[in-house]
């Protein structure tokens, strides 16, 4: 049976990750930074190396194609994506990308044409860090969001999206095309594989998410003289909020998460009742009914703080799509592949968000899942084993050939 490189797939990773390299480890390669640029710019002249002909759409999805003998079939694309949060890893996104390119790289070698042709795909802002919201590229590209709309999408320092691909140079012109088939291979970014030993996760579908933008209004005032009971204090309003969110993450049932990853003070004076906070909410759930019964207890949580707290709290919701199932067959074929190469693998629902979420939407879909190491991942610490790795590149291989036909 046919097999990627795996020395190969685990060196291209590496040269990947010195662009934008952390003192840990890690990756920091915001979405159109001039870092995420230099990774584009080295994937496409990985790319073109290999032979494929590159393009890049106007939210700046990078497309890299190999032709296949049948000129009107549906390509069948692979990828992920190539930007990182603020201390990311080397493997969440680039490994999906890079394990498409190693398929190519490895049909090359082996002098296998497929009948359809392949795709390999880097999405922009699937991480929704530097801008909001997450899953951009991918959800222009299914039309879930509209390109002129997010185009105005600015960053904390006030930067749009425009702005950014044009200094970067990847606002492209290509439109959407149809696609055959979308997978997507990355680290599990939890414990579950690790702790039970199995190599390959056969991913079913991922989480619903809702994220809120959340503004809490007090008043700015001594910290002296201000009683306590009468005081507007943000930030405590922000704290019991930081508890219930903990609070309906753990309540609910349905692989429900609650988290606030993101906070900022004002005006951070040791000696002034703050007056004003941002924050974020991060809801998840593997059922729509109970994502939506979470919000309402958050919604429920803002007004009794706000009573009590004696401020004003404005969420507004930034992103939402519901719980997202994958595409039966293709789903098969990732456990064919499995069982093919003689990998241990299980069912699993995916805790992340990935390009393949909306993906789904337009075209039969399928994930391959790795272990990671103590299961950490949106951190620089993150690691993984080069065998796991070519191990899931393996069975990508297997379904796309299973799907896009050999000539
Ligand atoms: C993507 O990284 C997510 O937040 O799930
Ligand atoms: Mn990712
Ligand atoms: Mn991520």
């Amino acid at each position: 049976m046919l097999k990627i490189n795996s020395e190969r797939l685990w060196h291209t990773l590496m040269d990947l990750a010195k662009i934008g390299a952390t003192e840990k480890g890690g990756v920091r390669r915001l979405t159109l930074s001039d870092e995420d640029r230099r990774g584009r710019d080295q994937f496409v002249a990985w790319c073109r190396q290999a032979g494929l002909a590159v393009e890049v759409d106007g939210i700046g999805n990078i497309f890299g194609r190999r032709a296949g003998t049948d000129a009107d079939a549906l390509p069948v694309a692979v990828g992920s994506h190539l930007d990182s949060q603020p201390s990311g890893g080397k493997f969440d996104g680039a490994y999906g990308v890079m394990a498409g390119l190693e398929i190519v790289r490895a049909l090359n070698d082996a002098g296998v044409k497929t009948r359809a042709p392949l795709e390999v795909v880097s999405w922009t802002n699937e991480e929704g860090s530097r801008f909001v919201p997450t899953l951009m590229g991918s959800g222009v590209y299914a039309g879930v969001f509209s390109l002129d709309k997010i185009l105005e999408e600015k960053d904390v320092d006030g930067i749009s999206v425009r702005e950014a691909l044009n200094q970067t140079g990847y606002a492209g012109k290509a439109k959407p095309h149809k696609l055959g088939a979308y997978f997507e291979a990355h680290i599990e970014q939890g414990p579950v594989l690790e702790q039970t030993k199995t190599t390959i996760g056969v991913v079913q579908g991922a989480l619903g998410q809702r994220w809120f933008d959340v503004a809490i209004t007090g008043q700015d005032s001594h910290a002296g003289p201000t009683p306590m009971e009468t005081r507007k204090d943000a930030l405590l309003a922000a704290s019991r909020l930081v508890l219930e969110v903990n609070r309906i993450g753990t309540g609910f049932p349905d692989y429900a998460r609650g988290t606030v990853g993101f906070m900022q003070v004002k005006p951070n004076s040791r000696n002034v009742v703050p007056g004003e906070v941002q924050m974020t909410v991060d809801l998840r759930n593997a059922k729509d009914g109970t994502l939506s019964a979470m919000t309402s207890e958050l919604k429920k949580k803002i007004l009794e703080i706000e009573k009590e707290t004696r401020t004003a709290i404005a969420a507004r919701e930034v992103v939402y799509f519901p719980p997202s199932e994958f595409t039966p067959d293709l789903v098969a074929s990732v456990r064919e592949g499995s069982k093919a190469f003689g990998y241990t693998h299980r069912d699993m629902v995916s805790g992340a968000a990935h390009d393949a979420v909306y993906m789904a939407r337009i075209a039969p879909t399928a994930m391959v899942f790795v272990p990671c190491e103590g299961g950490i991942s949106h951190n620089e610490i993150e690691n993984a084993r080069a065998e796991d790795l070519a191990a899931g590149c393996n069975v990508l291989l297997h379904a796309v050939l299973a799907r896009a036909g050999t000539a």
